[in-house]
């Protein structure tokens, strides 16, 4: 895989790189203002590399899942503005994502000058399953520029045009955040040292089963928090009242229990509530007396004292997905304890995706605390998961 560094070694002064970056963040439901800011700021050191280097930077990214037509509310312009902030000079928005506004502002671009098409997936062939409907796009995206950079690591499990069929087309690098996500997910796969623990949370098993099955293998403890406790909780023959299950998992949650035997570690309390509310009064309970009335939103002191004493001593951890419901007060305790217990691991600590990454930012921790905090949730699984990921596949080609 060439990296941008030799990318730029070879010269880019005065030429056009298309720079796919993740700016996909979280935006507050009522403002629309960013909550989270912290893949942007991961983008950073690629994107002021290219500008140093005199390269016009044209930025191609997504925000959240807009319905393949321009939508005011998945606009590009508050992480523009964000960005222009951060650069400490204005980023210029153009008002399409491929068409004659920004290849008119292409043409306008000053070396070292940074310009950010809108959203792609305001474009239906972005995340089209039909190659020739991606390929228009990717042939309308590549004619803006000399050279494609791909630095969104979170999208990388995504054959998207931006993502995939545009590196096709140009010649292609991969950004530095690309670059380190990937140095440490290797050490993870190949080479973890031993006691290797992984905490899962998040609300599905279904969605994290691959992931699952490929780490049972592999890990000393699997430790389970999140939504997808419930599931392994029926499976243990458990009532688990309202809270999420996933009815057709608990099968194959129950033939995982008895193969992983003590490597998968439950929680043995939560904290129950009548209501999906932050304002009902709450009740910590064994994982064993959830009432058929209430529901779980979190897992309790006592998980958190279990998973801690798991996390000690280890030395690696990976950590993907919440414990419990951490955007209502009440229900924080679990993700903050664990959090706070996987900061405090002396070895390789790797916070995986979104989700997990925000949470630490929002809860107010120490993000120095961590090893890594990789930018991509669904990516980081897939590449654990063994899975080829078609956004690295396409640029090692
Ligand atoms: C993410 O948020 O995980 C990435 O930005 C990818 O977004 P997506 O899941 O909507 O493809």
């Amino acid at each position: 895989m060439r990296s941008v560094d030799e990318l730029i070694a070879d010269g880019v002064s005065g030429r056009r790189v298309l720079l796919r970056a993740d700016l996909n963040v979280p935006l507050d439901k009522d403002s629309g203002a960013i909550t989270d800011d912290g893949r942007i700021r991961a983008s950073l050191p690629t994107l002021q590399a290219l500008q140093a280097a005199g390269a016009r930077v044209v930025v191609a990214a997504h925000l959240g899942r807009p319905k393949g037509a321009p939508d005011p509310r998945f606009s590009l312009a508050p992480v523009a503005a964000r960005l222009g902030e951060m650069l400490g000079a204005p980023v210029i928005l153009a008002g399409d994502v491929a068409g004659t506004d920004a290849t008119a502002k292409v043409a306008g671009l000053a070396d070292g000058e940074v310009l950010l098409l809108e959203n792609v997936r305001f474009e239906a062939a972005e995340t089209s399953k039909d190659d020739a409907e991606r390929g228009e796009l990717a042939d309308r995206l590549a004619a803006l520029a000399d050279f494609y950079v791909d630095d969104a690591f979170g999208a990388v499990h995504r054959k998207h045009a931006s993502v995939y069929d545009v590196a096709l087309r140009l010649p292609h690098a991969a950004g530095r955040l690309v670059a380190r996500e990937l140095e440490v997910l290797t050490r993870l796969t190949e080479s973890p040292e031993r006691p290797y623990v992984v905490v899962l949370g998040g609300s599905k098993v279904s969605d994290k089963l691959g992931v699952i099955e490929a780490l049972l293998p592999k890990v000393d403890r699997l430790l389970i928090g999140g939504g997808m406790t419930y599931t392994f909780l029926a499976a243990r023959g458990l009532e688990v009242g309202s809270s999420l299950l996933e009815a057709d998992q608990v099968e194959t949650c129950k033939r995982l229990l008895a193969e992983a035997g003590d490597r998968i570690v439950l929680p043995v309390d939560v904290v129950v509530t009548p209501e999906f509310s932050a304002d009902v009064p709450t009740r910590v309970l064994p994982a064993t007396g959830i009432p058929a009335d209430e529901m779980s939103l979190d897992i309790g002191p006592k998980s958190v004292e279990l998973f801690t004493e798991a996390l000690t001593g280890a030395h690696t951890v990976f950590w993907n997905g919440p414990m419990g419901v951490f955007e209502l007060a009440p229900f924080q305790g679990g993700t903050r304890g664990v959090a706070q217990a996987v900061g405090a691991v002396e070895g390789l600590s790797v916070v995986g995706g979104g989700d997990s990454a925000a949470s630490v930012r929002q809860l107010g921790l120490d993000e120095g605390a961590y090893g890594h905090i990789s930018t991509g949730g669904g990516a980081s699984l897939e590449y654990l998961e063994g899975r080829e990921l078609p956004g690295l596949a396409v640029l090692a080609d």
